[in-house]
């Protein structure tokens, strides 16, 4: 294990590299320093037991892909707001991406999409005391150098994949941090609004009716807001909005005349 500060050498700031790891974010959930800093970066080169959101798990080839989880203690955001860390760390993984190639949105609520693909995702997890968030743990995975996906995975991709070479991965993470750290202090000045701007901006199917399912059933709508909350409002072609939080509604993708893809 490395332990250091890093990136842009702050001593609010620690970095740890671990080789192998069963998650980074059960890492930094136990993770306990004597002088615990503002911000801790933990990055693994394999997970034993990589989580996903919806108790899935999170295929990654050992040394190809960026894992890693942040933790934050965000005075500045209310639980309430607790939304906005999550449109900050997709932003802030598509931005860093967009180095490298266009294509690039957010699945709502915080998947990182290359056209109709998945490249990246996050486990956010908070500890709430009250209005306020304690402790936000950020756990990101990017595909980045990954050849072939093993996983029963609906749609995953990497990079390599979508520009045919192979990249440093650090210089992802770095682009990553420098973004998080832009927007996260850019909250103090203008209370999120730009952040929200520029996540609508960014969202997969931002425009048009597409194909989706809830508990009744496919339907077809178009993307109206995204709450303060992080519900998605949707309006149906008869003018009906629905609202839902996170695993109550699906993105589909036609597959042939019969068959859609559940994202
Ligand atoms: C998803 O299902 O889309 C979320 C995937 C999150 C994976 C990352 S990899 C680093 C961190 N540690 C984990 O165990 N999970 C997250």
């Amino acid at each position: 294990m490395n332990t250091y500060y890093c990136l842009d050498d702050s001593p609010r700031f620690e970095m740890i590299e671990l080789n192998e790891i069963d998650s980074t974010n059960n890492f930094l959930k136990s993770y306990r320093p004597l002088q615990p800093k503002e911000v801790t970066l933990v990055t693994a080169e394999f997970q034993t037991a990589g989580r996903g959101q919806i108790g899935n798990s999170w295929e990654s080839e050992s040394g190809e892909n960026l894992l890693f989880s942040l933790l934050i203690h965000p005075q500045n955001i209310k639980a309430s707001q607790q939304f906005l860390i999550s449109q900050i760390s997709a932003l802030s993984a598509k931005e860093a991406l967009e180095a490298f190639t266009d294509g690039l949105s957010v699945k709502w609520p915080n998947d990182i999409y290359w056209h109709d693909k998945k490249i990246g995702g996050m486990l956010i997890e908070n500890d709430l005391s009250g209005h306020t968030i304690t402790n936000c743990i950020i756990g990101i995975g990017l595909n980045i150098n990954q050849e072939k996906f093993h996983s029963p995975a609906p749609n995953p991709i990497s990079l390599f994949q979508i520009i045919g070479k192979k990249i440093e991965k650090r210089f992802v993470l770095e682009r990553f941090m420098k973004t998080f750290n832009t927007r996260i202090s850019s909250l103090r000045i203008d209370g999120g609004e730009q952040v929200k701007q520029d996540y609508i901006q960014a969202l997969y199917r931002r425009n048009g009716m597409h194909p989706y399912a809830d508990e009744t059933g496919r339907f077809e709508a178009r993307i109206v807001k995204i709450e303060p909350t992080g519900h998605i409002v949707l309006e149906k072609a008869d003018g009906s909005r629905h609202t839902y939080a996170f695993k109550e509604v699906k993105h589909l993708i036609p597959l042939n005349q019969e068959t859609d893809i559940a994202l």
